[in-house]
Order: structure tokens, then sequence, then C-alpha cells
């Protein structure tokens, strides 16, 4: 196939993942995506390098740390191995996995800041923080909580909210309380470093509409330069995990200044293994193109801060910013009760990295919106794609070669095979440019089109039929040619989506898979024995995977950043009003407590709910004595279906909080309160 481009030296980075928790499929829509866009590069022949890292910095893996009792360096080092585990078992091919907490991220930050500080970059201000005065500490955004100032959901974090997405300052929470204490913060001064971001309004302005952003982001970014660009805070007060501000002893990097800056480190981390220079390519006239996949909630950081910390710093900008939308899974967010927040490990148990690969890939854009991973859809999709029509060609062609023909392609093809060959192999101009622009899902239409054509072509041909006339050798052995042919080609064009499929195809083949052999056909060469390529997804494995993820929660670090109760037991999935309507709770009085003999952990309680008494056995017997119960008040849940248990029916249940053992407490109104009061 003639290279009619001179080949381009690309640079490209995919988001950086924090070193704080597992990876999830969530997350591999966007490597999917990126991994697709590089493979395609380097199989047109570009020289496309992928620079990419763990993002080690920032409250949430310090409060993660300090909730596992661990160091955030060791906690960070132990994720680190957790991601490029899973980032070898999805096949991405990043040329380096550094960390933003590295000798080369320290140097880098460093020289970004001084220089941006000596072209009067950054202001120095003092402005009001929130100080724990319990503590003797100023609280990073994750370490204050309260109510969302946008949307009044309560427990939220100082820096956003996770119901609407709202960013704000911390400032800014209602009724803020520290994570540290409990208790409420104060208002105290404190010197913070500013990058002047203001300044750089009309330069911006220019940038983001100059081609490099896709047009509904350019629209987004151009709401927020029309708001006007506040400078922005890029240090925080320790204590603080990242790195320590040059001339600023006790001030931090703010995790976003040096995260992006990550992926100069990574490159400069690869080409120092390489011995070769790395800076050139981030020098203001670099011919090298730059390009970074992200997902659109983090374009402001990629589209204005970033850019503009660059030019401050004199170094090149980006070519392309490639922003995706989120990943839904059967038209709803990932949810945890629901099992649809699969973790990588946990899809790799069941199910092969190359049917999301492609599942992605067939569905997949160049524009923002969500994409939905339709569970049904995906299964349907795979097998008939990948199983019924690619894999199938071989299958059906490769037995006849071993088995009539020792395994030796024809010399030549039928006529009007090698015309179709002809066809399908002038189809990669189309197909190349929807890779290059990011259209995978017409990339992937047209390669099924090819396949469905290759299957027609063998259902015609009828091999099996011809194979009992003695006279038709040939022919069978040409036309099982033409489809090992077409096979290959197919292969070669979905490389980039499926290596492991390109993988094993060149070994059945015996032949290395690229785009300038496949000007020639395979003719009279000798293929191995077909193995099975890909098999079916079994419904089964779904449903394993969904149900295992339900088990998986308590991995995800999100909603499990603080210590406390509630990083312990995550608050669960929302439920509708209607549903906590039906549970009737009541004021009760235990007018009797008792032990139960033979039972570890219950005592029998008699309740008094007004004019009706219960008996319940309540799991508290490791927290109270009979004797100190009888007379209190307590709430019990007054319409649970009755129970029966080894030592008799039980009618309701108390109310009680804490993790077990001595500290379990049940729920205790104050006097005045009557049994049979509604509790609402
Ligand atoms: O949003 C995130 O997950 C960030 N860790 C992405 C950082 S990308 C880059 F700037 F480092
Ligand atoms: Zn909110």
């Amino acid at each position: 196939m003639p290279q009619d481009t001179p080949q381009r030296e690309i640079l490209v980075t995919a988001a950086l993942p924090y070193a704080n928790g597992p990876l999830h499929i969530g997350h591999m829509l966007e490597y999917v995506q990126c991994d697709v866009w590089v493979r395609f590069q380097r199989l047109i022949g570009n020289t496309c390098t992928w620079v990419w890292a763990d993002d080690a910095h920032g409250t949430p893996i310090m409060l993660r740390a300090e909730h596992e009792g661990i160091s955030p360096l060791e906690l960070t080092e132990r994720i680190k191995q957790e991601h490029e585990r899973d980032i070898e078992g999805f096949l991405l091919s990043p040329d380096n996995f550094h960390t933003t907490h590295s000798d080369e991220n320290r140097e880098l930050a460093e020289m970004v800041y001084r220089r941006n500080r000596d072209a009067g970059l950054i202001v120095k201000r003092t402005i009001a923080q929130l100080y724990d005065a319990e503590k003797n500490m100023f609280l990073p955004d994750r370490y204050v909580k309260g109510i969302c100032p946008n949307c009044n959901t309560p427990d939220q974090y100082g820096d956003n909210c996770e119901k609407c997405s709202a960013t704000y300052d911390a400032t800014e929470l209602k009724e803020p309380y520290s994570v540290m204490s409990g208790s409420k913060p104060v208002l105290r001064d404190s010197e913070q470093y500013f990058f002047a971001l203001s300044k750089y309004t009309d330069w911006l302005s220019n940038w983001t509409t100059s081609g490099t952003l896709q047009p509904e982001i350019a629209n987004k970014i151009r709401e927020w330069l029309d708001a006007g660009l506040q400078d922005w805070d890029i240090s925080r007060n320790a204590p603080y995990w990242g790195f320590e501000i040059p001339d600023a002893p006790g001030k931090y990097f703010y995790v976003w200044l040096d995260a992006p800056i990550g992926y100069i480190a990574s490159h400069k981390n690869l080409m120092d293994q390489r011995g070769e220079n790395f800076m050139d390519a981030w020098q203001q006239d670099s011919t090298v193109e730059l390009y970074h996949f992200i997902g659109k909630d983090i374009a402001n950081f990629h589209t204005l801060f970033w850019p503009a910390m660059l030019d401050g710093a004199d170094l090149r900008k980006p070519n392309g910013v490639f922003c995706h939308g989120f990943l839904m899974v059967d038209d709803a967010k990932m949810s945890k009760s629901r099992g649809t927040f699969v973790s990588c490990e946990t899809y790799l148990k069941h199910l092969d990295p190359e049917y999301l690969r492609y599942y992605f890939a067939a569905k997949l854009n160049s524009g923002v919106a969500d994409f939905n991973l339709q569970l049904d859809d995906f299964v349907l999709r795979v097998n008939a794609d990948l199983v019924g029509k690619v894999v199938n060609i071989a299958s059906r062609c490769a037995g006849f070669i071993t088995k009539q023909f020792d395994g030796k392609l024809a010399n030549t093809l039928p006529d009007d095979a090698a015309q179709t060959y002809q066809d399908m192999l002038n189809s990669w101009g189309d197909i190349q440019n929807h890779y290059e622009g990011r259209e995978y899902g017409k990339a992937m239409r047209e390669i099924m089109l090819l396949a469905e054509k290759a299957n027609s072509y063998i259902a015609d041909a009828e091999p099996w039929v011809r194979i009992k006339d003695e006279n038709s050798r040939d022919e069978v052995q040409q036309i099982c040619t033409a489809g090992i042919n077409f096979y290959r080609m197919i292969v070669t064009f979905l490389a980039p989506v499926l290596p492991n499929l390109a993988d094993k195809t060149e070994t059945f083949l015996n032949a290395e898979l690229n785009l300038a052999s496949l000007d020639n056909p395979l003719l009279d060469h000798s293929i191995e024995k077909y193995k099975p390529m890909m098999t079916r997804i079994e419904e089964k494995s779904i449903q394993q995977m969904i149900d295992d993820s339900k088990e998986d929660i308590s991995n995800f670090s999100k909603s499990a950043v603080t210590s406390g109760p509630l990083a312990d037991e995550p608050v669960k999935d929302e439920i509708e009003y209607g549903d906590f309507d039906k549970v009737d709770f009541r004021v009760a009085r235990i007018v009797e407590a008792k032990q139960v003999e033979g039972a570890d952990k219950l005592l029998q309680l008699t309740l008094d709910i007004g004019g009706e008494t219960r008996n319940v056995f309540a799991g508290i017997k490791s927290a109270y004595n009979p004797d100190d119960l009888e007379g209190r008040l307590t709430v019990m849940v007054a319409n649970l279906k009755p129970r029966k248990m080894r030592f008799g029916m039980s009618e309701g249940m108390v109310l009680a909080a804490g993790p077990g053992g001595s500290d379990l407490f049940i729920l205790n109104p104050d006097e005045g309160a009557e049994p049979g009061m509604r509790v609402k």
C-alpha cells in the first residue's frame, strides 16, 4: 500500500489516573480510545509515542493512605502496580507508565513554576482559608465537608459536589465541618500563590478557537472566557502530599499544577532510558505533534490552565485535546449497588479484553456525548461481528487448507476473488480516515461490510459442496485461499482494536501482518492448523461479572477517602422517597430484656409500641446487659415481616448503630416520646 504522506512524529497522552484506587471500565473507555489511535498511527508508519503515568499527589491520596494506615508513597507504589497489571490486561500499549511523584516531575514542575514566576505570571495573595483550630491546621479541600452551595446535598467535599458536579471553593460550603476533628472550621488568613490566568484571556480566546478543540468543547470554553478568567491558586498549605514550592517553604504545588507536567516527566524518563533528547519535543518550534486524550470533565485544566502555563514557561502547546464523554452502563451511571461499577480486575476475571475494546470502538466517535455500554447489545454485537463474521471467515476455510492441501495456500486466487480483494483493499483509504478522525464506529462498520462480503463470497462459492468433486480440488484450494486472504486483510485493518487477534492470526498464517504486505495476497504459502481465535461471550459471564462487582464495593476509594464510620460503610445508593416511606419506624419501650439460651449474640426483647407488644431478637448482646435496657425507649421497624429464628419468631427490628462488639448503640429517643409514635 503506497505511503503517500511523510512520516509524522507524534506524542500522545491519556489522562493520568489517580493513584488512590483501582481502574474501572470507565477509565478503559478513554484508554482504549487512545490505544486504538496510537496503534493505528504506528500501523500506518508514524512514530507515535504514548507517555503516561499515575497521578500520585493530592489530598484524596493522602486521606486514602491515612485511612489504610500507610504512607502516601506506599499507597501509590502499590496502586501503580495494580494499574500496570490492568494496563497490560487490557492490551494497552503505552511506551512509558511513570508516576508524577518522580524526580523528573519535581525538576520539571519547578522549572515550569520558575519560568512562569520570572515572566511575572505568579502572584502572591493573602486569602482567608478554612482552618481547624482543634488540630491547628489549614484544611485542604477534601478535609472539609458540608452542604453543596449549589444543590444542597449534604456531606460534599470542599472542592466539588459529587451529586451535581458543581465546583466551588471550600469556603462556599454551607455548614462546613473538618473531616479531621468534626469541628466547625474558622477562617484564617493565609498567603497563597496564584497563576495569573486572567492575563491570558485574549491569548486563550485565540488558542481555543484555532482548531485545537472539538466544537462542543470550544463552545463551553467560550462561556468560561466570557464569564472572565480568575487567577488560579496553584499552592496548598502543609500538610499536603506533593512537591514543596521551591521558594516557599510550607507551601506545596496543587496537584493539578504538577499532574499535566507529568506528561513531560514521563517523556523525559522514557527518553533518558533510550539515551535520547526529550526537550526538543517540548520547545516552541517543535515539529512533533502533541495530543491529549481526556474526559470532558477535565477539559478546563487542559484547555485553559495547561496551555497558558506552558506558554508562560516558553514551551510548546498541544496540537489537539480530544475529549470524550462518560461511560454509562445500560443507560445509567455506573452503579456500585447494581454491580455495573466494574473494576478492570473483575472484568478480566470473566471476559476477554478484546470484547470490550471492540464494543467501545464499534460505538465511539469523535464527539463528547456519553457512551452507553448496553450489556445485551454488547453480547450480541461482539458475538455477531467478531465471532459470527470475522473469525468465521478463517474457520470456514482453514480446515480445507489443512486437511485437503497439507496446509498450503494456492498459488493464485480465482479471478472474481482477485477483484474483490482489490476492491476491499481500496476501502482502506476511508477506513484510515475514520481512524485518524477518531470515528472508530464508522471504521468498524466499513470493516464489517468487508467481512460480510468475504462471507458471502465463501457462501456462494460453496467449497464444502465442490470438494466432493475430485475435479474441483484446485478451485476449492483457491476459494479457501481467497477466504484466508480476506481474513488476513480484515484482521490487519482491525489490528489497532484487536491486537491479540492480530497476534494469533500472525501465528496461524506464519506471516507478519502489516499494510504494505497486503498489496500481494499470501499465495503458495504454508499456514498452521487453525485454532479457535475467539469464542462467543456467554451471558452467564456477564452475570457473574455483575455479581462479583457488587462485592467489590469496598475497593473503590472515591466514597471511602476518609476515616470514620462513613468511610468504613459508604452511603448506599439513593432510594426513592416511596421506598423509604414503606418502612414504618416506631418509638418502642423495652418492657423486658433477657438472655437467650444458646445464642451468642442475641437478646430477647419485649417491646411495647403503644397498645401492642412485640417479641424481637436483637443482636446486641455484646454491648448491653439486659437489666440496663429495661424501661428504656428505642426505635424499631414495626412493619418488618416476622422472621422465624431458631429461638422463636422475631417480630420487627431494633435500630442500632456501630461496627459491632461493645461499639453498638441502640437508638434512644428522649423521654417524652411515647411508645407507638411514628418516627419520621
Ligand atoms: O481527573 C483525573 O483523574 C486526573 N488524575 C487526571 C490528570 S490528567 C493530567 F493532567 F495529569
Ligand atoms: Zn451539588
